[in-house]
């Protein structure tokens, strides 16, 4: 068996390579690169398919955090929720808009503590960053009435969970804003940076716009203050393509999760996520204590795999002022989990054979 990898983004960018060139040879050549037909139109795709009525085209995911969080207005210093258990850019997005971040820890299934969530919403929080973690769609019902009854915001961070869906509603479209992330690695990838914000807010979507291009709309429009960061035309050309198998590349992630669960040997020393409806499985996350042991050895069998996080964000040095914030089962979690290689250029044989690797480690 050759080495098994834990994505194969060339494999990726040819299959979309031809159409994809053809875009990138026109605007090159136009030296079309800010804004115009490809940003428009992967905007218009990216919002028809997650069901928003707008999206906009941003620099990156924690751009999209951040650009989103400002235009909300939230009140300066209040406090923002984050599950502990996450890309760290969730907070930091939070931090560099003024605002104030309390972490809520999570559960063994990888979800958030409603019970710690519910006892650190006081009347200093303004926000709920709810995380759709490793493609699985975050339980959106509670936390919607948890919200609105609390009398604060709800915002999606989906930069791992493009296509997710809660009974065919896919998420990004639940809160007042969901934003995605396309680095390279995510399910629906760019060539470099580049990130999105989906709405349903007309309001919010115009001074998000401006936000993200100098407060302006038009070309010297500028009223308010604002910063830049934009998604350039060579990105949105590349996404175009790729968004046209997302769906695709999806139900293989699901195919893949559910043959691990079916080869994996579920045990005391290895935890296995729960099967989760509308999930797209950006990480195929087991829990064992053995777990750099395991690493190690899969890395001996030419096995790739990764480790999403290693540190609960609270235990981070850069957060330590955030105080209150204990998030025991996240601290302890960190130190066990390890995410096996699920990406969609996976087959049945090769899944088969890290459940088989895998299982012939617990045996041994
Ligand atoms: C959960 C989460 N939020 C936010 C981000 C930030 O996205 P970006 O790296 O595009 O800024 C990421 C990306 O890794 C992420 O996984």
């Amino acid at each position: 068996m050759n080495r098994i990898t834990f994505s194969d983004l060339p494999a990726q960018f040819n299959s979309v390579r031809s159409q994809t060139e053809a875009s990138w040879s026109e605007i090159i050549g136009k030296a079309s690169f800010i804004g115009g037909e490809h940003v428009a139109a992967f905007e218009r795709d990216f919002a028809a398919y997650t069901g928003a009525d707008f999206c906009l085209g941003v620099g990156n995911g924690t751009d999209a955090l951040e650009i989103g969080l400002l235009a909300l207005g939230l009140p300066a210093n209040s406090i923002v929720l984050v599950p502990a258990n996450s890309f760290v850019a969730t907070a930091e997005a939070a931090l560099n808009v003024g605002l104030r971040v309390r972490f809520v820890d999570v559960l063994d299934d990888y979800s958030i503590d409603i019970q710690d969530l519910r006892a650190k919403l006081d009347s200093e929080v303004s926000c709920l960053a709810v995380v759709h973690l490793y493609g699985h769609p975050a339980p959106m019902g509670e936390l919607l009435e948890l919200a609105r009854s609390a009398g604060v915001l709800l915002i999606e961070d989906c930069a791992q969970a493009h296509g997710a869906a809660i009974d065919g509603k896919k998420v990004g479209t639940f809160g007042s804003f969901g934003a995605f992330s396309f680095y390279p690695g995510k399910n629906l990838g760019a060539a470099g940076d580049a990130g999105a914000v989906v709405t349903n807010d007309a309001t919010l979507h115009e001074k998000m716009r401006r936000i993200a291009n100098h407060g302006r709309l038009s070309k010297f429009d500028h009223n308010l203050v604002g910063r830049n960061s934009r998604l350039d035309a060579l990105q949105a050309a590349l996404l175009t393509q790729k968004l046209r198998h997302l769906d695709a590349w999806n139900r293989q992630r699901v195919y893949n999760a559910d043959s691990y669960r079916a080869s994996l040997t579920q045990s005391e020393f290895l935890s296995l996520p729960p099967k989760i409806e509308g999930s797209v499985y950006h990480h195929f996350v087991v829990r064992t204590s053995r777990r750099n042991e395991l690493k190690a050895f899969l890395s001996d069998n030419q096995i790739e795999t990764g480790i999403h996080y290693p540190i609960a964000i609270p235990d981070l040095q850069a957060f330590q002022d955030d105080a209150g914030s204990s998030c025991p089962n996240a601290s302890a979690m960190a130190e066990e989990l390890l995410s096996l290689p699920v990406a969609e250029h996976l087959r049945h044989s090769q899944i088969e054979h890290v459940a088989n690797t895998v299982n012939r480690f617990f045996c041994a």
